[in-house]
């Protein structure tokens, strides 16, 4: 089948990888000359393992095209997706511009019947509102259906997440729409969810703001842990031992960022309110997200003898999460700039993030290494659990620090093995 994607970031680009991989012939349509030239040489604008070998192997296979061009691209494709950011206003709705603007272009280009597919995460009611674009831009005669296609990629195992997802979202008005969509998606081989457009769009939002509600639990849990001298790690498994609450997404630490789950709670909280329900759970839940940032700078301040001014903190890990090189509201970004506004001197490192972090952190040095990183400080945070720290001679650290002080806000060390090698350790909800 012939499809094309408009929008090439996380979403889009791993999207029409894996459909081009599969057989199909797949247009990346992007508003940017320079990155469009740079992905036609297999040059990628985001750090997602495993990616540039599939970009490579399909752009050279002619089934990845990318281009600047609405034409051919639309007339030849049997199903075009929206796969262009949806970031949150300052109200907290998701800002929908790009969205319908590329609704509009798409529609100016129809040719035969064609499916045009949302995956960008939109506010339920949003592909109606596609519809109403495309049918007012539409040349005479074009036939098209529009359906909503959510994804549920994690960063860093999108590729993945993408081959084998647990189930595909589909939802639409059309019986044809739906059968060209399921023909598209045979070869995932797994469930298909068939729906109407507003259940399909209701489904994304509610799977991701359930796992950000599940971390904001664990993290609760964890203050409750710390005060009542119970380990939250080791109750947090016992609780996720239960299959009908599974372990997953249920560790306690710096809270979620990224560009997801902040923005879809913050969007769902919008959408309820708009229709007249006050999701008070998810206001909570993002209190409780809040309060995790805020606890990792309560956390060093007592550590530091309650005061971090002229205080040498290393900070390693800047990322939302590991194996990706995304900063969007990630903890580190609050924690150092609340620590840096109480007079501390903050020394970073990322061993991806670092580029994207120097155009957002400022007034920080940044380091090379996790042990240039901490050398001659009074307080190591780690922030981000990248295997590189995970990995580190700790004895070298000690060496290497002021003051053995470790704060470790995602629980990647054991609480006594640190102590007993002489560390002033805490962690979160440990005992
Ligand atoms: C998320 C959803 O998992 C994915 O299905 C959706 O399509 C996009 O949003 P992503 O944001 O890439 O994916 O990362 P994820 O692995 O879900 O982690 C999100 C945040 O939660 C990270 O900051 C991570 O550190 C944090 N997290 C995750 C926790 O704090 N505790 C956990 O147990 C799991």
């Amino acid at each position: 089948m012939t499809i094309t994607f408009v929008g090439h970031g996380y979403v889009g680009l791993v999207s029409a990888a894996i459909f081009a991989d599969m057989g199909n012939i797949v247009h990346v349509i992007g508003h940017t000359e320079e990155k469009i030239e740079n992905l036609k040489r297999g040059i990628i604008p985001i750090f997602e393992p495993g990616l540039a070998e599939i970009v490579k192997r399909n752009v050279d296979a002619k089934r990845l095209l990318f281009t600047l061009d609405y034409d051919p691209a639309i007339k030849e494709s049997a199903a075009v997706f929206i796969a262009v950011g949806t970031p949150p206003l300052p109200s907290g709705e998701a800002d929908l511009s790009v969205v319908f603007a590329v609704a509009e272009k798409i529609g100016q280009h129809l040719g035969g019947y064609t499916v045009v597919a949302t995956k960008s995460t939109v506010p339920v009611g949003t592909n109606a509102k596609v519809k109403e674009i495309i049918e007012k831009a539409k040349p005479e005669g074009a036939e098209f259906d529009v359906a909503s296609c959510p994804e549920f990629l994690r960063e860093g195992t999108a590729i993945e997440d993408t081959l084998h997802p647990d189930r595909v979202v589909i939802g639409t008005e059309s019986k044809r729409a739906e059968d060209v969509m399921l023909e598209l998606h045979k070869p995932f081989n797994t469930e298909i969810v068939a729906t109407n457009l507003e259940t399909a769009e209701l489904i994304k939002y509610a799977s991701n703001s359930f796992l950000a509600t599940k971390i904001s639990f664990a993290n609760a849990i964890a203050k409750l842990a710390e005060a009542t001298g119970a380990d939250a790690i080791e109750a947090l498994h016992g609780v996720g031992l239960d299959k009908r609450i599974g372990k997953r997404f249920l560790a306690p630490g710096a809270g979620y960022g990224g560009s997801c789950f902040p923005k879809d709670v913050k969007a769902l909280i919008a959408i309820a309110r708009a229709h007249g329900y006050e999701f008070e759970l998810l206001n909570e839940v993002e209190r409780i997200n809040k309060e995790a940032r805020q606890d990792i700078v309560r956390k060093a301040e007592k550590m530091l003898e309650g005061d971090v001014k002229g205080k040498k903190i290393g900070v390693l890990g800047l990322a939302f999460k590991p194996d990706t090189d995304d900063m969007r509201d990630a903890p580190a970004i609050d924690v150092i700039n609340a620590l840096r506004d109480k007079g501390a001197e903050i020394k970073a490192y990322d061993p991806e993030a670092q580029e994207n972090a120097k155009t957002i952190i400022k007034d920080t040095e940044f380091a090379k290494d996790a042990y240039d990183t901490v050398t001659g400080t009074d307080l190591v945070i780690l922030m981000t659990e990248w295997n590189e720290f995970k990995e580190m001679d700790l004895a070298k650290v000690k060496s290497l620090v002021t003051s053995p002080v470790f704060l470790d806000s995602r629980n990647v060390f054991n609480p006594k093995e640190m102590t007993d090698m002489g560390f002033a350790y805490m962690g979160v909800g440990r005992t």
